[in-house]
């Protein structure tokens, strides 16, 4: 095997479909696959942000949560482009921190309808055209850190997350013998508008690599999942999060109460290093 980064992943003739494509890790990962040679399909709400990507991305303003709006949107990628090799599905919503007793039915059915659904959706239409242009394929989806953990107040988010990690193993088992890989990718904080309303000093102290990654980092992680090097890697949940999914002991309990209990987290941090912190 040559040693030179281009042998890493050359995507000439191979289709890609990324949705949440306008902003943060889905941008980085659309972004990464047409460097590497893919034509890109780049799927989002934001059509005002999808204008800025590149030229020659065929890029759809499209809801992935409505079954329909997807549906049309592989038939146009497919006449204009050619079948799905890639799928990326970066688009997600976070749903805010609320406890069991304020929960709201609507919000929690939307959150999944867009996590959970609107990545079936996405994942069936894909694995049709892989299974029909019989070269296999690679579908990547995105959970969290969260889906391990248990983060007072994030129940719907990370409800919607843990299910998409249980559905990837039975679509590994079905898809495998079509050569198409699926796998899960599960991030830390990542520096993306997604995060923009947290507290980044609090990251910047607490998690184990004393910062949080960047979508470029991310993009890099689903490059090497497209690439043939990955071949034989399917059902896994990566964790991609600078060791979070590894901590235990204060660092895993401050991550847990500091959206809850600010004068908490503030506690721990002068525990672990020291009141000028
Ligand atoms: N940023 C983090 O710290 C972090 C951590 C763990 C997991 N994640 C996951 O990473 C993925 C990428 O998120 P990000 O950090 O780039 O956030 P982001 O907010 O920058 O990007 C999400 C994109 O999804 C799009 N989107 C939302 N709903 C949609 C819908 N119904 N149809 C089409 N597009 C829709 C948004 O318009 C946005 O462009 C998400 O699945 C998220 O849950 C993020």
């Amino acid at each position: 095997m040559g040693g030179s980064d281009m042998d890493v992943l050359d995507l000439s003739g191979r289709v890609a479909v990324v949705t949440g494509a306008a902003s943060g890790q889905g941008r980085a990962t659309a972004l990464r696959l047409h460097r590497a040679g893919a034509a890109v399909a780049a799927l989002d709400l934001n059509r005002e942000d999808l204008a800025t990507l590149e030229n020659d991305m065929l890029a759809l303003a499209v809801d992935t949560s409505d079954p329909d709006l997807v549906a049309e949107a592989f038939d146009e990628i497919e006449n204009s482009l050619g079948p799905a090799y890639i799928l990326a599905t970066a688009a997600a919503v976070w749903a805010g921190w609320n406890s069991i007793v304020d929960i709201d039915y609507d919000e929690v059915e939307r959150i999944f309808r867009i996590n959970t659904f609107g990545t079936l959706y996405c994942v069936k239409n894909a694995a049709r055209q892989m299974i029909g242009k019989g070269q296999g394929g690679r579908i990547i989806m995105w959970s969290s850190v969260a889906a391990a953990r248990g983060q007072a107040g994030d129940i719907p988010y990370t409800g919607s997350k843990a299910a998409l990690e249980g559905m990837a193993r039975p679509l590994a088992s079905e898809l495998a013998h079509h050569e198409i890989t699926v796998n899960v990718i599960a991030p830390g904080a990542i520096d993306t508008p997604m995060l923009g309303a947290a507290d980044l000093s609090f990251y910047d102290t607490v998690l184990p690599g004393r910062r949080i990654g960047t979508p470029d980092e991310v993009a890099e992680l689903v490059a090497w999942l497209c690439s043939p090097r990955s071949r034989f890697v399917t059902g896994a949940v990566i964790p991609i999060d600078g060791g979070v999914a590894s901590i235990n002991g204060p660092w895993a309990l401050a991550h847990t109460f500091h959206q809850l209990d600010p004068a908490l987290v503030a506690q721990m941090k002068a525990a672990l290093y020291g009141s000028n912190q």
